[in-house]
């Protein structure tokens, strides 16, 4: 990623969500920055606004998005870029994220981040697409693997190599790691963690994500709900010296959240393993 000297060490950070917004506005401890949904604040409410003022007045902001349906085949929605545009332009944070997914088929919300299928013609659709967002957004932009539950059957590559390829084509784009999805996707597809990080160029991660995962039927699920279990840690320790430009961590809890006790040290965990 060519601007990634440009982007300071921001260290270990939480995703905020409106269940722990007192918490941390009145009490920093243990959080670095703040990571928040991008879609949240984009509306004209006044009292969205006011909290993401609140926000920026504590926290560096980092905005994460989950509607830019980056690989649809379609092409990009301009106006969807021009509101995300507005909104970076408000927080003017050092980047922004998105994921490896697509959200809206042919004017079609799908309610879910849907993996693309492992082809060169995805990775096309991709590099188009990252093009007309880059041509609207300046501020430097990263992408985030998600979880996948069934192999496509006409999937042309793994997704490791999608995920290679993608960000070779792309060479301004850096990559958000979230390293649950990895563990869950090398469990429940049964292939080895560490031999997807060498497939891939690990020195373009810039932020990771990380929380427990759930178990239901023998198949590990993300649902975002958990303490972060010990192979994730484990997983946190050996990314650190494969990801050397690493500059941010999110923990990334969406449902019971528990004390914030609990949340805070675990990101002063994730701090000592991989920013001291
Ligand atoms: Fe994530």
């Amino acid at each position: 990623m060519k601007n990634m000297k440009q982007i300071p060490v921001l260290g270990s950070g939480i995703g905020y969500r409106n269940e722990i917004k007192d918490e941390l506005i009145f009490d920093h401890s243990e959080v670095d920055f703040v990571e928040v949904i991008g879609e949240h604040f984009m509306g004209k409410s006044a009292y969205m606004q006011q909290e993401l003022m609140e926000l920026m007045a504590e926290y560096t902001v980092i905005p994460h998005f989950i509607g830019c349906s980056l690989g649809s085949a379609e092409g990009v929605d301009l106006k969807y870029l021009e509101s995300v545009a507005k909104l970076l332009e408000k927080i003017k944070p050092p980047y922004w994220s998105e994921h490896i997914a697509f959200t809206n088929c042919h004017g079609i919300e799908i309610g879910h981040l849907t993996p693309s299928p492992y082809t060169q013609e995805a990775l096309d659709v991709f590099s188009k697409n990252l093009e007309e967002t880059q041509r609207i957004i300046e501020t430097p932009l990263i992408l985030e693997n998600i979880t996948y539950i069934l192999n496509d059957p006409i999937q042309q590559m793994t997704e490791a190599a999608f995920l290679k390829n993608l960000f070779e084509a792309n060479p301004d784009i850096g990559m958000l790691l979230d390293i649950t999805n990895l563990y869950i996707n090398s469990t429940n597809h049964n292939y080895d963690y560490k031999e997807w990080l060498s497939t891939i160029e690990t020195n373009n991660v810039v932020q990771i994500h990380y929380v427990g995962h759930d178990l239901r039927d023998d198949f590990l699920i993300d649902n975002h709900s958990y303490p972060t279990q010990e192979p994730i840690w484990e997983l946190m320790t050996y990314i650190k010296a494969k990801c050397p430009n690493l500059k941010g961590s999110i923990l990334e809890r969406d449902n019971k959240f528990g004390s914030m006790l609990d949340l805070r040290s675990e990101t002063k965990r994730a701090k000592n393993i991989l920013f001291n």
